[in-house]
């Protein structure tokens, strides 16, 4: 009798390896980011003489290669450091989930912990209390310290003043070692949030991260292939249509990858030995969806009044949408939901938090001495609901929706 798992047999499999679509692998090789490796090790080498690197600080989009080539240059760093004997040390902390003075500092004590010290509780001490600790570990282990401090935009706001304030006084404090950050951030305007004097004190390099092209996708995409695909299963213009795809929406290595390994995976559905075009684009389709369904479901409450005001003025036939009939809609929405809206600021930059995540379409405009203003459309997958996604267990985003709207100007 046949076994309900013959068909799932891996022996026809396209993958060999599926870890190495794994968004935590590490490549054996990385490339296609040149020049800012160059001005990290320019500045790092100084640590392997015990001199104190300049600060530095990396921006660019998600899936720019920030975090793996930080990764890629501190390991080469340690390695080096230990072949010549030249003592330097790398802590890594994501402040996504470290996100608090106390936490980080808590982060980079806990990687200095040796055998006899007292544990430092996650909450409860006074965090002055966990700085001089960690002080205290550093300059017992001694050498240069490397303070990674990855998706330092989503530090929680106060707590990102005191605590840059603390790091870059580090070197006053340290009496037996020396410290230096390399802060990276996905919000370009991050710097900007940061008060004058903190940003001076820190005097931090900026390196830059721009999205990959088609050609620099297709060769990270082969470079996976090579190793994670069965030889014959994939040719490389399957891969360069993938990589434009990717190039002209994102240019996302992590998005690019995911969509190899889903297209991969259809393949495999569909029974056949080779990663065909067809297979890529279902995969597209796929992945556009489940990333947007993601997001509209963890959409912060002020980002879905804005987003439903979009859609309802699209409903009520507004045909060029700017800033100021985003605004009235917003404001109404706001009161049915029973909450105080934001200041016209923050909706303006809620709306081209939308632009980045290609949740809408958003074009700067000159109204000439009148100002600027933008013109916005959503750009929602068909097929995607997305008052009812972001209607989900959300009475407020119910309340807003059905209720009635003044009937807009149609411009
Ligand atoms: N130049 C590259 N070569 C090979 N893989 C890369 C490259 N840049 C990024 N990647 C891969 O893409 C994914 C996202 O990169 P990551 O460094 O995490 O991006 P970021 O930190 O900018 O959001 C990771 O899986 C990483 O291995
Ligand atoms: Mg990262």
């Amino acid at each position: 009798m046949a076994n309900i798992f013959d068909a799932a047999s891996r022996k026809n499999s396209v993958f060999i390896d599926r870890r190495v679509f794994d968004p935590h692998h590490s490549p054996s090789t990385f490339n296609h980011r040149d020049s800012q490796i160059r001005t990290m090790v320019m500045n790092l080498a100084d640590a392997l003489e015990g001199h104190i690197p300049g600060n530095m600080i990396l921006y660019g989009p998600s899936g720019t290669g920030k975090t793996a080539a930080t990764r890629f240059v501190a390991q080469q760093l340690e390695e080096r450091a230990q072949i010549i004997g030249s003592r330097v040390y790398t802590h890594e902390i994501n402040c996504q989930h470290v996100n608090t003075r106390y936490r980080v500092l808590h982060g980079i004590s806990e990687t200095l912990r040796e055998s006899g010290d007292q544990v430092i509780p996650f909450t409860g001490w006074p965090a002055d209390r966990v700085l001089s600790e960690t002080i205290r570990r550093m300059d017992r282990q001694g050498g240069v310290h490397i303070l990674i401090l990855d998706e330092m935009d989503q530090l929680a706001s106060r707590s990102e003043d005191q605590l840059l304030y603390d790091l870059t006084s580090l070197n006053v404090l340290l009496k037996q070692s020396r410290a230096s950050i390399i802060g990276i951030s996905n919000d370009i305007g991050f710097t900007d949030k940061i008060p004058g004097p903190i940003r001076s004190r820190m005097s931090a390099e900026d390196i830059i991260f721009s999205p990959y092209s088609s050609n620099e996708l297709s060769q990270i995409l082969v470079e996976r292939a090579k190793v994670g695909l069965r030889k014959g299963s994939w040719e490389e213009v399957t891969m360069r249509f993938c990589a434009d795809l990717s190039a002209k929406e994102h240019g996302d290595a992590r998005r690019a990858i995911d969509l190899l390994r889903v297209s991969t995976l259809r393949a495999e559905i569909a029974q056949s030995e080779t990663i065909e075009i067809e297979h890529i684009q279902s995969a597209h389709k796929q992945v556009e969806h489940e990333r947007v369904i993601g997001l509209l479901q963890g959409l912060p409450l002020h980002q879905k009044l804005t987003l439903t005001s979009i859609i309802i003025n699209e409903r009520n036939g507004v045909l060029t949408q700017t800033t100021g009939t985003i605004w009235e809609t917003y404001v109404q929405a706001c009161n049915l939901a029973g909450m105080k809206p934001l200041t016209s600021r923050s909706l303006s930059s809620i709306i081209n938090g939308f632009h980045s995540a290609s949740l809408a379409h958003v074009k700067n405009v000159s109204l000439g001495r009148r100002g600027r203003t933008k013109h916005v459309s959503s750009l929602l997958p068909r097929g995607i609901d997305a008052i009812r996604i972001m209607c989900e267990n959300n009475d407020a985003i119910n309340l807003a929706v059905n209720g009635t709207y003044k009937l807009q100007r149609r411009l």
